[in-house]
């Protein structure tokens, strides 16, 4: 992912998060070092993934797949990636937060090895102004 990606990736962002992050999020990991992945799919921007490493922990920012081209195993791909990231950073852990209701992403992450590590009471702010609890998932790369 490159800066010059990253119009088409917040048009990937709108329509999949109901709160998505800005420009500047994506602009400050880009030029942090963040592991930032983009998926071409018929050279266009299907989907990406953020893994985040501070000494021996990873953490997975965001991974997201445009809705045509969900539940072909892109999401997968990229998750698999993220972790041979952290593998290659000689991370200890790969952490990650999901919405419990976020069925499709749970089961993803539940069958990639991720097992509960703790839970967050109100951490996602949806745009309504209610809050979402966050499952802090986690497993070894
Ligand atoms: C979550 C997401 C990244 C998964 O990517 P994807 O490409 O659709 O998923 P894949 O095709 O790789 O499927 C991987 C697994 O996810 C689960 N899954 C996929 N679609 C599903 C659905 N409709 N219902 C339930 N589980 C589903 C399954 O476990 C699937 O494995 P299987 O095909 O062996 O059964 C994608 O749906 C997405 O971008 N969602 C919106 C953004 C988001 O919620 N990101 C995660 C934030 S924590």
């Amino acid at each position: 992912m490159l800066p010059g990606d990253l119009s088409e990736v917040l048009a990937i962002e709108r329509q999949v998060f109901d709160t998505p992050w800005t420009i500047d999020f994506f602009l400050s990991c880009v030029r942090d070092g963040s592991r930032c992945r983009l998926l071409e799919v018929d050279g266009k921007p299907g989907g990406y993934c953020i893994l985040h490493q501070v000494r021996d922990r990873a953490e997975i920012y965001t991974l997201a797949v445009s809705p045509p081209l969900q539940g072909h195993g892109f999401g997968r791909l990229l998750l698999r990636d993220a972790i041979s990231g952290a593998r290659d950073g000689a991370a200890s852990s790969v952490v990650l937060e999901v919405r419990p209701g976020n069925t499709r992403a749970v089961n993803l992450y539940e069958s990639e090895g991720f097992t509960d590590l703790s839970r967050i009471a109100d951490y996602f702010e949806n745009s309504d102004g209610t809050t979402e609890d966050a499952r802090v998932m986690s497993r070894r790369p």
